[in-house]
């Protein structure tokens, strides 16, 4: 396959790369992402439709080598590394996370790093990576890439401190090669709503590609819809009545305990029946479990509603089954 010059831009490969949130946010940056790898092939479709000018790979990183990749995307040189192998806990020996079952993934990352040897790195993971063992994990992470040139900073980032309509937190690990750097980030000043998200898409479902049916209410609205020429992944879920006159009690940014007592207990998790606070960024938005529900509508959010909370602009458009959207959106950076 012909590879588009990229002399100007720093060429990215993105490990674990799902839909490609994280792609998207380097592309956007100025970066031109080379190759995308995932072992998920309902994501790398999405991928594919959604990143025309990037390659994909569909394969195990927990035993993919760099030679292998190197192979793939033939002459290309890789400038930066970003991904984030899902955490399945970490298994240590003294102070060191050794090659075992649980750390593969992991280990598949310092792998390519170790063989690339890329300029920069990000690597993103849940929070609780950094407190984990009692630091034991995040000190151990920092000396692994530090042995292999790295100079590294770790941090949790909100994303509603980005523009992002939700309280999502992810910690980061940066690595320059033989770099120093200060690591800051400028935040902004005004947090986006949920209703300053997704006040002007309707309570029903549209047809694939359907016209706004309204004029955008945001600012942040008319950045999502920027490139987009209609409404797409915007099919409702239809939920049983008893779902809706439960949910139907809960107010705006309530949850199960403005509900009378005998229907608490009616789902056996503590986030169930919460509803999206409209005048705040949302909370963490997940792959599609069904027990966050729309600030207004007796209903879940649709794929493109939590699109629109993950930031994805409205040209960017999920393939496959709806659940296995829901879990592309709701895995996403
Ligand atoms: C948190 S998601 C990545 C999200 C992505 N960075 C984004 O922003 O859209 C983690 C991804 O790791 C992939 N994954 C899990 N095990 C894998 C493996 N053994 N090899 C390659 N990818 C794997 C999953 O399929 C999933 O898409």
């Amino acid at each position: 396959m012909a590879i588009k010059e990229t002399q100007t831009q720093l060429n990215v490969l993105d490990l674990f790369c799902g839909c490609g949130g994280l792609s998207l946010g380097f592309e956007k940056a100025g970066y031109h992402v080379l190759l995308g790898i995932d072992v998920w092939k309902d994501a790398l479709q999405t991928y594919k439709f959604n990143h025309k000018d990037c390659l994909t790979l569909c394969a195990d990183m927990s035993t993919l080598t760099g030679e292998e990749v190197q192979k793939y995307i033939g002459m290309n040189k890789v400038d930066v590394i970003i991904g984030g192998p899902p955490c399945q806990g970490f298994s240590i020996a003294g102070k060191r996370i050794v090659d075992d079952e649980r750390n593969k993934l992991y280990k598949g990352f310092v792998r390519m790093v170790e063989y690339f040897k890329p300029k920069s790195f990000v690597m993103e993971n849940v929070p609780n990576i950094l407190s984990m063992g009692d630091g034991i994990i995040k000190a151990s992470i920092i000396e692994d890439f530090q042995s292999l040139g790295y100079n590294v900073q770790t941090k949790v980032l909100t994303a509603s401190d980005y523009g992002v309509p939700q309280n999502r937190r992810r910690a980061v690990f940066v690595g320059m090669l033989n770099g120093t750097f200060d690591f800051e980030i400028p935040s902004v000043e005004h947090k986006v709503t949920t209703s300053e998200a997704l006040s002007d898409l309707p309570e029903g479902s549209l047809e694939e590609g359907a016209a706004y049916p309204i004029e955008a209410r945001s600012e942040y609205q008319k950045l999502e819809r920027r490139n987009s020429s209609g409404v797409y992944n915007h099919e409702i879920t239809m939920h049983n009545e008893q779902t809706k006159r439960i949910i139907s009690m809960v107010p705006d940014g309530g949850n199960y305990k403005d509900l009378p007592k005998e229907l608490q207990e009616t789902r056996k998790v503590h986030i169930a029946w919460t509803r999206l606070n409209s005048q705040r960024p949302s909370i963490t938005i997940d792959t599609g479990h069904r027990h966050h529900f729309h600030y207004k509508w007796n209903r879940v959010p649709t794929v493109r509603e939590s699109a629109r909370i993950q930031s994805f602009p409205d040209d960017f458009i999920f393939l496959c089954s709806k659940t296995s959207q829901y879990k592309q959106v709701g895995n996403a950076v």
